[in-house]
Order: structure tokens, then C-alpha cells, then sequence
């Protein structure tokens, strides 16, 4: 299955920030009228932080949502690296203050420790998530799949039994905490956020039939079209 981009794009950040928000708000809100709760997770770095904003004022029942991350580095939610403290400041604030937090992190003695913890939080959300949302480096990787992570096969590996796996990667600062690709491309939405010229010519190039970077496997396996949301 190749899914194909399904481009939505905004002159500015904040117009990408509130349509985002409300289509993602739309998506938890199928889920608590069907199921009663309702999953997501999200990206970190800087460019969801609009998002979030507008995300965490939208009216739903927050206290039946539960919040994870795609990704998280190996470090402490009190260190200004980590995207557990990026989405406590910036999402679970204002409405979405009641919302359930799954982090990835916790104080084990390995990252591949904490992969495994992770695994069971995860386990216990359920098989589908309701909504995830990427971003995307301008070396291709989303998530932490980064382009040399050493074990970039498991990571992207479509049986991968594992919700959770720790990635290690040199470019990647930190070693890393990540969703697998089932767990992202077995989502019932499934959207890539991205800003700037540069990020979309990458994603452009690994989109092209030889496109081969770690982007490129989010839409060669998902099950339905991945929408891009993007501002220039
Ligand atoms: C992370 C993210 C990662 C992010 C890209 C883009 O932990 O860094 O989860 O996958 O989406 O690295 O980051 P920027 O938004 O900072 O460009």
C-alpha cells in the first residue's frame, strides 16, 4: 500500500495550528461518543507548540482522553530537552488539563528498560490508537527513526510485536523512546505536521518513488492517505 499525501496547507502557523486542532479535537471526540475514551499522541521538538496551544482549549471530555508521546528522548520531564515537559507546558494546560498523561520516560536503569515499561502503558491503551500526529526532521525521520539509527530495521520493521522500542542514533542527541511503525500507521488518523519550505521539499523527495527515508515508510505502509498539514 503507497497512501498518498493528502496536502492541507496554510499561509501561517496559527491557521495550521487551529485547523489542526480542531480536526484532531473532531477525531478524539468520535472516539469518546464511541468508546467512551479516547487516545492520542504527538510529537515533540518546536514545531507542534501552536498546536498544542489551540488543542488545549478545545471543549471535549478530556478526562476520558488519553495523552502519549510518538517520541520521547532518554532524559528527565525537568530536563528543556524533553517532550514529556514540552506537552505538560503547552498541551495538558487550560481545557485539556483533565486529560490522562502516558509518558514514555521513567527513571530506569537503560533506555531499553524503559522501552519495555513504555510497552505496557501502552499494551493497556488498547490495540488502535485514536489519533497520532508526526513531525518530520529535515534528514526524513519522524518519530525517532532517525536515518542512522542502529537498529533503523526494527524500528520500521511492519510485524514489530513491540508498541515501544528504544532507538539509538548518533544524530539524535539523546538515545530515544519511540512508538514503532504498527503502532503509528495502525492509527485511525494518522497526520504529518510540517513547516517551512525545506521540510517539504524533503518530504516531497521522500515521497518520489525512490524516496527512501524513514518518511517514506509511514506512507508506503499506511492503511488510508496521511494528511500533511503544512505552512510555508
Ligand atoms: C522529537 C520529535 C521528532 C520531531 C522532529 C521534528 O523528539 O524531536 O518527536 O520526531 O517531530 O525531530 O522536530 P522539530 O519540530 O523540532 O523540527
Amino acid at each position: 500500500m503507497n497512501a498518498s499525501p493528502d496536502w492541507h496547507s496554510f499561509p501561517s502557523s496559527e491557521a495550521l495550528a487551529e485547523a489542526l486542532a480542531a480536526k484532531v479535537a473532531d477525531v478524539l471526540e468520535s472516539g469518546l461518543a464511541e468508546r467512551g475514551s479516547a487516545t492520542l499522541a504527538v510529537s515533540g521538538g518546536s514545531t507542534p507548540a501552536r498546536f498544542f496551544d489551540e488543542l488545549s482549549k478545545r471543549q471535549l471530555d478530556w478526562k476520558n482522553v488519553v495523552v502519549t508521546l510518538v517520541d520521547e528522548r532518554f532524559v528527565p520531564p525537568t530536563s528543556d530537552r524533553s517532550n514529556e515537559r514540552l506537552v505538560r507546558e503547552r498541551l495538558l494546560q487550560n481545557e485539556a488539563r483533565l486529560a490522562r498523561f502516558l509518558p514514555l520516560y521513567s527513571d530506569a536503569a537503560s533506555p531499553d528498560e524503559a522501552a519495555g515499561l513504555a510497552d505496557t502503558g501502552l499494551a493497556l491503551l488498547g490495540p488502535t490508537l485514536d489519533a497520532v500526529v508526526l513531525g518530520m526532521g529535515t534528514d526524513g525521520h519522524t518519530a525517532s527513526f532517525f536515518p542512522d539509527a542502529a537498529n533503523l530495521d526494527a524500528l520500521l520493521d511492519t510485524e514489530q510485536p513491540r508498541r515501544v522500542v528504544a532507538a539509538h542514533a548518533p544524530s539524535a542527541g539523546e538515545p530515544r523512546l519511540t512508538l514503532t511503525l504498527p503502532v503509528l500507521t495502525g492509527a485511525r488518523f494518522l497526520a504529518l505536521h510540517i513547516e517551512g519550505q525545506e521540510k517539504k521539499a524533503v518530504l516531497e523527495a521522500a515521497l518520489a518513488p525512490d524516496g527512501d527515508k524513514p518518511v517514506s515508510a509511514i506512507f508506503r505502509h499506511a492503511t488510508r492517505s496521511v494528511p500533511v498539514y503544512w505552512a510555508g
